[in-house]
């Protein structure tokens, strides 16, 4: 079976084609590299074996993503293409609604005139804003406190309603809570266009020397150690749900949402210190001023996806960092170095 990746050069998207490819699903990907080296193909092919095929292409282009549903005989489509920058979103709010909102839009469209009904979309625990209660579950209110977080509720929404109008359809949204790690090989992982905004990517590169010291945005939370507490999941974990959830529901309808995460909070202090020991070396870190927008305190009740989809994170912290650690030594400055 063949399934169309959207922004599968990415991150997660890149994780997930080996997942689907170790489960036996072939993944065509088709992604416009804005955020993503093209030298990704040659890892894939080095930790698989397999020279996955590419399409360089734009959601927002309904033609040819429809051509290529078409050229592919695409039975689903793991969407991951979006841009995802919280700050740059409130600054160029309209490019992440052309790009992140009207992109999918134009995707389902053409999903629906080639009949592939099933998409499985990579939502964010950020749909659900600033916590009422926690862990937090899935029947959480949702709601979003910047536009790349309204992006998420939009497409959410949009899915749900081609649900109800289309009784062949099926959409699963997957709300990621914190993605860190890289591919145990080292061949394969995150590396962000200049400053990182992201905690562990920022992290890594001050052990590697390429940053002078972390800045800990905010040490006055009411959390143990005062500093912003959240549920990172390493990639391998989360590109794994993403498989479970689609063989639970491939032959389903409607609209399902499901918390990726592990249930277990850590502190910045606590990833500092669990990298220091992967590096084998001392992080310098700094108290810094709380980031505008931030929560202090963040983690998933994933027991939907462990009773439903029969999946729960088994990484730990320390494969997080020693992942991550190994990768960012590999390619301190990404693939394109
Ligand atoms: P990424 O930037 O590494 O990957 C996104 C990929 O999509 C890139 O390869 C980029 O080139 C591609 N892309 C972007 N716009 C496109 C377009 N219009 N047409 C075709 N391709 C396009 O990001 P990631 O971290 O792998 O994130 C993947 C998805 O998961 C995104 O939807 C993101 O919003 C979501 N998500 C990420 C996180 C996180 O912390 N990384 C957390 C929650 C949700
Ligand atoms: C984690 C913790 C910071 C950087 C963001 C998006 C969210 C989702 C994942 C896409 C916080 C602290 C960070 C630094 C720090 N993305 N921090 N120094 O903010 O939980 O989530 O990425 O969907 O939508 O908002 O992740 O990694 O930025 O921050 O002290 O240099 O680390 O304050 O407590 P966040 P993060």
């Amino acid at each position: 079976m063949k399934v169309l990746v959207t922004g599968g050069m990415g991150y997660i998207g890149s994780h997930t084609c080996i997942a689907l490819h170790e489960a036996g699903i072939t993944p065509v990907i088709y992604d416009n590299l804005s955020n993503a080296s093209a030298r990704v193909l040659d890892q894939l092919e080095k930790i698989t074996g397999t020279r996955f095929e590419f399409i360089l292409g734009d959601i927002q282009d309904e033609q040819q993503f429809k051509l290529a549903l078409k050229h592919t005989k695409a039975e689903a489509v793991f969407h991951f293409a979006a841009l995802k920058a919280v700050g740059e979103s409130t600054e160029q709010p309209l490019r992440y609604y052309q790009n992140n909102v009207s992109g999918t839009l134009s995707m389902l469209q053409s999903m629906q005139e080639a009949d592939v009904n099933h998409i499985i979309f990579s939502s964010s625990a950020t749909v659900y804003g600033e916590p009422d209660y926690l862990p937090i579950d899935e029947k959480h209110p949702i709601r979003a406190t910047n536009p790349y977080g309204w992006t998420k509720v939009m497409v959410e929404q949009a899915m749900q309603d081609v649900c109800n109008a289309n009784s062949k359809f099926m959409g699963i949204a997957l709300r990621y809570f914190n993605p860190v790690g890289a591919h145990p090989s080292g061949l394969l992982g995150e590396s962000p266009n200049g400053i990182p905004n992201n905690l562990m990517p920022f992290i890594a590169q001050t052990a590697v020397g390429k940053r002078d010291v972390v800045n800990i945005f905010g040490d006055d939370y009411d959390t143990e150690d005062g500093t912003g507490v959240r549920d990172y999941i390493h990639v391998l974990d989360l590109a794994k749900g993403h498989v479970a959830a689609f063989m639970q529901h491939k032959t389903d309808t409607a609209f399902h949402a499901y918390n990726l995460g592990t249930g277990q909070g850590y502190s910045v202090l606590d990833m500092i210190n669990a990298f220091s020991a992967s590096a084998n070396k001392d992080i310098p870190y700094k108290s810094a001023p709380r980031r505008a927008g931030d929560i202090a305190c963040n983690y998933a009740d994933a027991t939907k996806a462990q009773n439903t989809l029969n999946w729960h994170a088994e990484l730990t912290l320390s494969d997080m960092t020693n992942d991550t650690w190994r990768w960012q030594t590999n390619y301190p400055s990404g693939l394109e170095s």
